[in-house]
């Protein structure tokens, strides 16, 4: 089965002072789910924001708050992120020694679970937690920082984890680097969740968001073809 296309424009590289209108207007310009980066300043060298600061601007936008922690450990404040509004809780392998309790707690919670794996990182530290997955999210660039460059090293790795995933209802989702240019091939790798965040905020008015948003989704969809 083909799952379709879904762009998600990352925040991080929205307007923090106008959170809640950038989410509005990314939601109105065509955005499928919001992408909230949590940064710790330990797991990756940055630090960006947490579940207050989710819960605060949930109401701008009915679409599903798709939430990445770039945060060790994660599992202490996965309920945090649950009640502040989250539709999604990715957690990173590498972040904690025990992802199939993580995944577990997640979806106890009423979350979909998502996993992500860094550049550097083999697919196969998912191979046996699968079937507690809703999400698979690659990174395409080492998480701390909007604007680096895509890694053409990790279009292998989807077509891996595409394999591994087979017929089950998982996403398998893309972050980091993410233009009309590297588009197309990551949709033909087999990503079907494009994260992009500098990619969809330049410009920064309502009209240049949808022309962002517009052009990576027909260079996905035309990358597939
Ligand atoms: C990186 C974050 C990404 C980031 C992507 O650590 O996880 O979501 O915002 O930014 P761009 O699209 O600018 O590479
Ligand atoms: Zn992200």
């Amino acid at each position: 089965m083909t799952r379709p296309i879904i762009i998600a424009p990352s925040i991080l590289s929205a307007d923090f002072g106008r959170l809640s209108a950038e989410i509005a207007a990314i939601d109105s310009a065509g955005a499928d789910w919001i992408h909230c980066d949590v940064m710790d300043g330990h797991f990756v060298p940055n630090i960006t924001f947490g579940p207050p600061v989710i819960k605060a601007v949930r109401g701008a936008s009915k679409k599903i708050f798709d939430v990445h922690l770039m945060i060790a450990p994660a599992d202490p404040f996965l309920a945090a992120f649950a009640d502040a509004g989250s539709d999604i809780i990715t957690v990173h392998a590498e972040a904690g020694p025990h992802l199939d309790r993580s995944l577990q707690a997640i979806r106890a919670l009423g979350k979909k679970a998502g996993v992500s794996i860094n550049p550097g990182t083999p697919e196969n530290v998912i191979e046996y937690v699968l079937d507690r997955l809703d999400l698979i999210l690659l990174m395409t660039v080492n998480p701390g920082f909007g604007g680096q460059a895509f890694i053409p090293a990790v279009l292998d790795k989807i077509r891996r984890v595409k394999a591994l995933v087979g017929n089950r209802p998982i996403d398998i989702e893309v972050d980091g680097g993410v233009t009309p240019e590297t588009a197309g091939a990551v949709a033909k790798a087999g990503a079907n969740v494009l994260v992009a965040g500098s990619a969809v905020f330049k410009g920064g008015t309502a009209a240049s968001y949808k022309a962002n948003i517009d052009a990576i989704r027909k260079a996905a969809e035309a990358g597939r073809e």
